[in-house]
């Protein structure tokens, strides 16, 4: 396993490449069961967890090949209809198979995906907007086994107790795109990345209005056929250099990065001080000010603050003047950065969904575990500010969704290295 080894106290300068969103990606990389016909997708990310999706299409007798960032999905019929536990309980999101297979072979059996580090994440939504649409599902030996004569269509309010679900949003969309008749899925997910996915079902030649809003309609085609796209740059990891410039005082530009995908972001990074301006296609961010400035953060369904944001402005706010409260209102019980972020000197207090931050001057270097991507990326920030040096342990974490961390963070002047443990 490896750790990354950070000499805390450089300012980052200069220019940082965004990659595509593994977010958007792995969806789509679903949707392309959808079809018999070839598809190409580009700005695919160097990431395990695109590696684990191009396991998932293999192992169903699709033939994928990866040249550079282009995925290639090659022409032909493929007959598995299993997702196995030895692939879907390394990622969650295999679950997004489980729409497109039912839909285009009438039955599918998927691993059930479980709980993680960020909490019990049910899959409840999933499976109640897909009975909706005509399918008969019942759980076996961990899996769900799913089979529909025929998929119809259907009007399907989509909210939990936390309010719209992303995957379930994408899985009900990708199964509603070959149903007979209309669906309206309603409190849908409005994310950039289900957009992404709505626009490459369309170049599929299917029937979607109203994405990027809570009420999505469908009008179910009879198939879909192949088609080309370029996967939407990654917000989150955009986010995540806006506050490594930020917390460094460095002053980066992050080419690629929409800002249109951060509003939430921006606004509480301006809150708390800091400089972000578009610029050219992308972002250029800094501290406005000497000092980063307390802020109340509280995570929501886009276009409200990204969950995937909250451990990443956390360390930003470990160095802010005064008192912070950052609520989650996803995923309550994501807060295992806490722990570690006070060993590095900060001083957080946890109220039921509350984290409580008072601000401390420095941070001081330490060993730390990672625990789940976003977390392990919030340590990343600690660590590059901290005085001394941190060692990140676990970091294969940072693997599934980060491209390339340590060079990106080593060519805008970080002294961060990978190191085998
Ligand atoms: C997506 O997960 C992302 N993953 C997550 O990113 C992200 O944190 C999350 O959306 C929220 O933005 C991918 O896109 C691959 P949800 P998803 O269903 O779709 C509850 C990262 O770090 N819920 O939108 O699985 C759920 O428990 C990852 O990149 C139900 O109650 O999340 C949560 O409280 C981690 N029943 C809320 O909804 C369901 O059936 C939102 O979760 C499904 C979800």
């Amino acid at each position: 396993m490896d750790k990354l080894v950070i000499e805390g106290g450089i300012p980052l300068k200069g220019e940082v490449e965004i990659s595509g969103s593994k977010n958007a990606c792995l969806p789509i990389m679903a949707a392309t069961l959808l079809t018999d016909d070839k598809c190409v997708i580009h700005n695919v990310p160097h990431l395990k967890d695109v590696d684990t999706t191009i396991k998932i299409l293999s192992s169903l007798g699709v033939r994928v090949k990866k040249e550079d960032k282009t995925l290639i999905r090659e022409e032909g019929k493929y007959t598995g209809v299993t997702a196995s536990y030895d692939i879907v309980s390394t990622m969650r999101a295999s679950i997004c198979v489980l729409g497109p297979l039912l839909a285009k072979k009438k039955e599918a059996r998927v691993s059930f995906p479980g709980g993680c580090v960020i909490g019990p994440r049910p899959i409840d939504l999933h499976l109640k907007g897909l009975k909706a649409l005509g399918t008969d599902i019942r759980i076996d030996g961990g899996y769900i086994i799913a089979r529909a004569k025929q998929l119809r269509g259907a009007n399907i309010y989509l909210g939990g107790h936390f309010g719209s679900s992303v995957l379930a949003t994408a899985n009900v969309l990708m199964a509603a795109t070959l149903a007979r008749g209309e669906t309206f899925i309603h409190n849908a997910a409005c994310e950039p990345e289900i957009a992404d996915l709505a626009n490459f079902l369309i170049k599929m030649g299917a029937k979607i209005e109203g994405y990027s809003t809570p009420t999505i309609r469908v009008t179910g085609v009879k198939s879909l056929h192949g088609a080309e796209h370029e996967v939407t740059p990654d917000r989150i990891e955009a986010g995540t250099y806006m506050l490594a410039a930020a917390i460094t005082n460095g002053d980066l530009y992050l080419k690629g990065a929409n800002p249109g995908h951060l509003i939430a972001v921006i606004d509480k990074m301006r809150e708390s001080n800091c400089y972000i301006k578009k610029i050219n296609l992308g972002i250029r961010a800094k501290r406005d000010k000497k000092n980063i400035k307390s802020v109340a953060v509280t995570t929501l369904p886009y276009p409200g603050f990204p969950t995937d944001m909250q451990a990443q402005m956390m360390s930003l706010m470990c160095i802010a003047n005064g008192i912070s409260v950052i609520t989650e209102k996803i995923y309550p019980e994501r807060f295992i950065h806490i722990s570690e972020l006070n060993r590095m000197g900060s001083h957080i207090l946890l109220e039921g969904p509350n984290a409580i931050i008072k601000g401390v001057d420095s941070l001081s270097g330490a060993h730390v575990m990672a625990s789940d991507l976003r977390a392990s990326a919030a340590l990343v920030l600690a660590g590059l500010i901290a005085r001394g040096k941190t060692e990140v342990h676990r970091i294969y974490h940072l693997d599934r969704g980060y491209e390339a961390l340590e060079k990106k963070l080593v060519k805008v002047g970080a002294r961060i290295k990978r190191v085998k443990e």
